[in-house]
């Protein structure tokens, strides 16, 4: 599956790196090039010559071992890698990298990389909780780093908890989907809604919601990744747009009806990832609207539901929303999906810590137009919009086969 494909793996000192000896085995066993870069630290737990042997080829581990080949080994892994993984990545080894430490060969060798950069944390609980990790980690993510997040469970040092390296199988399955990624949606259009949208009541004053755009801007960062040709119609947000993205911005309801619309026929896959505001006031006030009374009354009225209007339309689209709830969140969702026609429904519990609105991550449910469903654990956005987009492949390729 991954012939020809040309892994730099990584490997920092963790107990976890035991792990990673099989990890690059599958990887050799798929058809990759693997080629092991350990830091002094790892090779307290294991041996460079199980790497040695495991990957077919000499380890990497010494910045200065032969001034001579320096631009070879250093530039020339990071910049011929079709993927760069470091597994385990030790909080230290986070920090450095968010930081722009480059002090060894594999610091400095990711700092060249050209290729998606995969990092697999593991440590201790409290190492991974602490808010200068979460800040580092938050900040990667922001920079386009990808993540397998760390499970929970018993971990080494006696404590419980989330920290210990995600399991093997799902480091691959991550790698293969970034691996795959750059062609797998060529030529295909998607377009994705994000953010809220906002009512005027007067010209000072609006309703809008707590929505950030975050998870729909993720979305499409994914997909244009991977090859996608994306309309992003964005509501107001305070993210910059994405690159190679074509974004539309609108205000209103209304607005994002009429820019959604006119864009769904050419669309092959349609997102809707925006919190749109259900209703808009009846009339805008011309002026500000003064303190006059005691109370006060607005009336309003229903704004028109985009997705449910996408639905009765459906030809060819592969159609995905979203239902952002406080109760009976899987009953909702799962009413969303069959009233709005649609393939595939992301659920998310806004009560839940880590889930929602304004964070960068999310945990999210996902329900299909097959009955089945999904539940992932606490992920980034970025990795959240990573596996939406693996399932709509797998939604798409049973439909070519029909
Ligand atoms: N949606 C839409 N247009 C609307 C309202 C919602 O396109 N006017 C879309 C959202 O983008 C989302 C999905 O419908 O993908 C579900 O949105 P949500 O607000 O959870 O559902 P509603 O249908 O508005 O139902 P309710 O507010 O009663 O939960």
């Amino acid at each position: 599956m991954l012939t020809g494909k040309r892994i730099v793996l990584g490997v920092t000192g963790g107990i976890a790196a035991y792990k990673t000896v099989e990890l690059c085995r599958l990887f050799v066993k798929s058809g990759a090039q693997v080629r092991v870069i350990m830091t002094e630290a790892s090779k307290r737990f294991v041996t460079p010559l199980t790497f040695q042997t495991v990957s077919g080829h000499a380890v990497y581990d010494d910045l200065f071992s032969a001034a001579t080949r320096y631009s070879v080994e250093h530039i020339g892994l990071a910049k011929e890698a079709d993927l760069f993984i470091i597994a385990p990545a030790t909080a230290n080894c986070i920090g450095k990298i968010a930081g722009g430490i480059a002090d060894d060969l594999l610091t400095t060798s990711v700092m060249a990389a050209c290729s998606p950069v995969l990092l697999v944390p593991a440590m201790n609980v409290r190492m991974y909780e602490n808010p200068v990790t979460q800040g580092n980690l938050n900040k990667l993510v922001s920079l386009g780093y990808h993540f397998v997040p760390p499970a929970e469970g018993d971990l080494v040092c006696g404590d419980t908890g989330r920290g210990r390296m995600a399991d093997v199988q799902d480091i691959y399955t991550a790698a293969a989907a970034l691996l795959s990624a750059g062609t797998r949606w060529q030529g295909k259009n998607f377009l994705i809604t994000a953010g809220p949208t906002r009512e005027a009541l007067d010209p000072v004053r609006y309703l809008t919601n707590h929505s950030s755009g975050k998870m729909g801007y993720a979305l499409a960062r994914a997909a244009v990744e991977q090859g996608a040709d994306v309309t992003l119609i964005s509501g107001p947000v305070n993210l910059s747009h994405p690159p190679g993205v074509r974004v539309i911005s609108v205000t209103t309801a209304s607005e994002m009806y009429q820019a959604v619309l006119a864009a769904y026929p050419k669309a092959d896959v349609v997102i809707k990832a925006a919190a749109v505001t259900d209703y808009r006031p009846a009339s805008i006030s011309g002026q500000k609207i003064k303190k006059t009374t005691d109370d006060m009354t607005i009336s309003l009225v229903k704004n028109p539901d985009i997705l449910a209007e996408l639905g009765k339309r459906k030809e060819k689209q592969i159609l995905v929303g979203f239902a952002a709830e406080t109760t009976d969140v899987f009953e909702n969702a799962a009413d969303k999906l069959s009233r709005k026609n649609l393939d595939m429904i992301v659920a998310n519990d806004l009560t839940e810590p880590g889930a929602g609105f304004t964070s960068d991550t999310n945990i999210v449910r996902l329900i299909f137009k097959t009955g089945q469903d999904k539940q992932l654990p606490l992920m980034s956005k970025q990795d959240v919009a990573q596996r939406i987009l693996d399932e709509i492949w797998l939604i798409y390729s049973a439909k070519q086969k029909e």
